[in-house]
């Protein structure tokens, strides 16, 4: 099976076109990035500066007056969010919405991604750690830390149909019905394949490897165990939306390592699906879904 699905993703998941690779490789280092690169870059990416502004401008995070250009959004929120929420739109929109498969809910798939970028930044506000976090960084995060579960969908739909309808036909958690098809090759395992396909910035790599086992990370270990936190938070939530009562447990140390209580972990479940749903009206996460950039 497994060189099967090496295969199949080598000779179905599209080459990264031109343009996404300049504006990536410009974007790989936050450190270094030259703004001017940027906007022109930006600029000729068809409508990907407007997708960015709308974004920005739902109020969704911060509530700063409306960025008019790329160059005005820098100005607003400075140069790193800006950078996170480019790399978050315009690797969402490499895999556009094609398969209207029986079993693999797309919209609830969506509800999960944004559930732990939700789930991330009220941890990170309810949490000890310092400021340095940007959060526009835990939403792109939300949405790409599953980038092989997108990648299965785009190049192996009924493999993954298939997934869900054993864990509905079982009875069985999610992530034992995708080792039962999967075997080693799991979403995580995918996902960093593509990232090195693709060469993804270090710090995206990161959490797609580990979200599901952070204390493998050897940088940013903090960043990552605030994001398995939340995705598993959002996955419990996630089995709900499946009507599936299978709960996924958290390892209390690395609850307390981030300074935070199972008391706050509990109200962040509490107030979690009225979040989410705000968070997809706002966001109108149907419409970034269906956008296409290339
Ligand atoms: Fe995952
Ligand atoms: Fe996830």
């Amino acid at each position: 099976m497994s060189t099967v699905i090496l295969q199949v993703l080598e000779r179905d998941l599209p080459e990264l076109p031109p343009r996404a690779v300049d504006i990536i490789e410009e974007l790989r280092d936050p450190n270094h990035i030259d703004r001017d690169v940027l906007v022109k870059l930006i600029n000729e990416c068809g409508s990907l500066g407007d997708v960015v502004l709308r974004v920005m401008n739902s109020g969704y995070l911060s509530q700063v007056r409306r960025a008019r250009s790329i160059e005005d959004a820098i100005l607003l929120v400075g140069l790193e969010s800006t950078r996170n929420i480019i790399l978050g739109v315009l690797l969402k929109s490499l895999f556009p919405k094609r398969h209207i498969l029986e079993s693999f809910n797309r919209n609830d798939f969506l509800r999960h991604c944004l559930g732990t970028a939700v789930a991330a930044q009220m941890l990170y506000a309810a949490s000890g750690l310092n400021a340095e976090h940007d959060p526009y960084k835990l939403v792109t995060y939300g949405f790409i830390h599953d980038i092989g579960v997108l990648a299965l969908d785009y190049c192996m739909p009924v493999t993954l149909n298939r997934i869900f309808k054993i864990a509905t036909e079982e009875n069985m958690p999610i992530l034992e019905a995708e080792v039962k098809v999967l075997g080693r090759y799991t979403h995580s395992v995918i996902g960093e394949w593509v990232c090195n396909k693709w060469q993804l910035p270090e710090d995206i790599c990161n959490v797609v490897k580990h979200h599901h086992a952070p204390r493998r990370a050897v940088v940013n270990k903090q960043e990552l165990v605030l994001i398995h936190i939340a995705d598993t938070i959002s996955f419990n939530y996630y089995e709900t939306l499946m009507e599936s009562t299978h709960i996924y447990g958290m390892d209390p140390s690395l609850v307390r390592s981030l300074g935070l209580s199972m008391k706050e972990i509990r109200e962040v479940e509490a107030a979690l699906p009225a979040r989410v749903e705000r968070a997809m009206e706002v966001l109108d996460v149907e419409y970034l879904d269906g956008v296409r950039l290339f």
